[in-house]
């Protein structure tokens, strides 16, 4: 969604907030703004659409404004077409207070029309206008009062940031189901939509809790609920430096993303696997008996986390032998689904701020059953809302397309299977200490995969003029083919399907038509035998209808030999644990394919890398 940096000290503001933005770039990016309290007593707000190097550009051509606060912005349009007029900051009849905001203000409608009908001059499309007149109507309160007041009228999900001429010394935060956080600095405060805002400066950060207005000035943090209570907040270290969300030599975030896995891997599964292999989860704030009595577990997840989700299904029931459903959060809540106290919901999320993987934590919570959360980002919504969580450790992820985190997802996920195996005794201690030594080995086949990738960037370029590709799988190389897909269309803008190979025959191959390129996923010829068999026929049946066939097969695999046009090696390894492998070509064929086409790899068009709307 949008990046917001807000800044008071002694810097040039201009400079913190524009660095900020460029670390938040990857939330939204159709447009972008600041607003600097000028020491010459003015409010300059200056803003453009498109990406953030058209604002660079228009403040390199201006002077620079002196000032040591200041907020910026980039963008995620939902109310009002991404334009000039609509970038924010926007601000009040009079130019003296300037507002930025990520959410959805639902009740903007009706706050419109009543404050156009009390003379109010709005400029603007968007919902987030109203908050800057709003906020004029009550001035003389003082920046945080006004805040509070016009935060009890709202209904949505926002995160606002305002600055004013009248208190020229301070910057005031807001959130309510929408990300916001502080840096700590000395004698300079920040807020961020995340760390990334403010880490090349301070890696000490605030949590702000739901529904807390902050007043930040340069050496002193307020914050408040919305009627002015002192409110309860949690400082914590950020323990990873700027370095961590730089492109540190190579051309896109995405590629090295992908170049991090086998580290993000190990790092998540640093420190869990106790003596003899058994496994120990610290944070998992669920007893065993509570986890002996779970009947049902339901994986609710959205985008490439709901492919981790789908993958954690095998898994759970394999290992662990506990009913799974797996559900797009965005659908969940809205089908009664049947929860008890005894029904686990695992909800996967990197940013632990997707909304409605957040509305979903709380459905289920509401009916009482357990949360687990498996998550990427300390401190972030879902998991604080969760009963319990299971961080994965795959550090700062910037490429909006998700790579290293669906793999430290799936870790997790494993870790999670494998936990309630152990404490429900349907694996031994020896079978489990076993699945957990072929895991450990898994960084450096993640590697091997790495070594060889270069066969797939060639493909990759041979076929950007191609206008669809599908993709098939079997057993968990079936969510590996969504994935693929999904990747595919996120970042090429093709045409891209996912199907489960044995579907084929119940309508996809239609579709098949000469020279059409179709990746298989095989499945392990010695772990799925059964499948692996059908997956050959399938590769077969394409082939005989024209297709070009991509495989993706393990070392040692001979049977796809004859019906591959292309094939693509992983390194052999347990057949549910196959996804950590047979995953990263695909990433390197997605990203790679849209480079050759040209396309911005990290930012692609209408994307946001957390989307904190409905
Ligand atoms: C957005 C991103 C996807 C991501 C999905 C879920 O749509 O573009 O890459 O998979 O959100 O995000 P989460 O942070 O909840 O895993």
């Amino acid at each position: 969604m949008c990046g917001i940096v807000g800044y008071v000290g002694r810097r040039q503001a201009v400079e913190v907030v524009v660095e900020g933005l460029g670390r938040l770039e990857y939330r939204g990016y159709d447009s972008s703004g600041v607003a600097l309290v000028g020491l010459d007593g003015r409010l300059g707000v200056e803003k453009r659409a498109g990406k953030l190097a058209n604002l660079r550009a228009l403040l390199a051509a201006r002077p620079t404004m002196e000032a040591t606060v200041g907020v910026g912005h980039t963008r995620w349009a939902t109310h009002g077409a991404p334009t000039d007029r609509n970038a924010h900051p926007h601000t009040d009849c009079h130019g003296r207070i300037a507002v930025i905001h990520n959410g959805i203000i639902e009740n903007f409608a009706e706050l419109r029309a009543k404050l156009e009908a009390d003379g109010h001059k709005l400029a603007s499309e968007t919902d987030t206008e109203v908050v800057a007149h709003l906020l004029e109507e009550c001035a003389e309160e003082g920046l945080a009062e006004a805040m509070r007041r016009v935060c009890r009228t709202l209904k949505g999900a926002f995160t606002l940031l305002a600055v004013s001429l009248d208190e020229p010394d301070v910057v005031v935060g807001a959130r309510r189901n929408s990300p916001l956080v502080v840096g700590r600095g000395e004698g300079e405060n920040f807020l961020g939509s995340d760390v990334a805002a403010f880490i090349a400066y301070t890696r000490e950060a605030i949590e702000l809790g739901q529904d807390q207005v902050v007043e930040l000035r340069a050496s002193k943090i307020t914050v408040t609920d919305f009627h002015g209570a002192p409110a309860p907040t949690r400082d914590y270290h950020v323990d990873w430096d700027a370095s961590a969300a730089e492109k540190g030599g190579y051309d896109y975030f995405m590629l090295k993303e992908i170049a991090e896995q086998p580290r993000a891997v190990a790092d998540t599964l640093l420190g869990r696997v106790g003596p003899e292999g058994l496994l120990t989860l610290d944070e998992m704030r669920l007893s065993d008996e509570e986890l002996r009595g779970i009947n049902k577990i339901i994986v609710v997840a959205c985008g490439t986390s709901y492919h981790a989700g789908l993958i954690a299904k095998y898994a759970i029931e394999h290992w662990a032998g506990v009913p799974c459903e797996v559900e797009l959060a965005s659908e969940f809540r809205y089908r009664d689904p049947i929860l008890t106290r005894d029904t686990l919901i695992v909800v996967i999320t990197q940013s632990g701020e997707t909304m409605d993987t957040l509305m979903a934590v709380r459905h289920a919570r509401e009916q009482r059953s357990r949360v687990l959360a498996v998550c990427n980002v300390n401190g972030s919504t879902v998991p604080r809302e969760s009963d319990a969580v299971l961080y994965t450790h795959a550090g700062p992820e910037i490429a909006v397309a998700s790579t290293k985190a669906f793999l430290t997802q799936l870790v997790a996920c494993y870790l999670v299977a494998l936990y309630l195996a152990q404490v429900r005794g349907t694996k031994s201690g020896d079978e489990i200490a076993g699945i957990v030594a072929r895991l450990t080995e898994m960084p450096s086949k993640v590697e091997e995969v790495l070594g060889t990738v270069e066969p797939v960037r060639k493909l990759a370029r041979s076929l950007a003029d191609e206008r669809c590709v599908l993709f098939l799988g079997r057993h968990v190389g079936f969510p590996v083919a969504l994935e693929g897909a999904l990747k595919l269309k996120e970042l090429a803008y093709m045409h891209a399907e996912g199907f489960a190979a044995g579907e084929l025959k119940h309508g996809p191959i239609a579709l098949i038509e000469e020279g059409l390129p179709v990746v298989v996923v095989a499945p392990s010829p010695t772990g799925q035998r059964v499948t692996h068999e059908k997956i050959v026929s399938n590769i077969q049946e394409i082939r005989a209808r024209g297709a070009k066939t991509i495989v993706i097969a393990e070392e040692g695999d001979t049977a796809v030999e004859p019906y591959a046009d292309t094939l693509i090696r992983v390194p052999a390894v347990p057949a549910l644990l196959q996804p950590l492998v047979a995953t990263v070509p695909l990433q390197v064929f997605a990203c790679e394919l849209a480079a050759a086409k040209g396309h911005d790899v990290d930012q692609p068009r209408n994307l946001a890398k957390s989307v904190t709307v409905e």
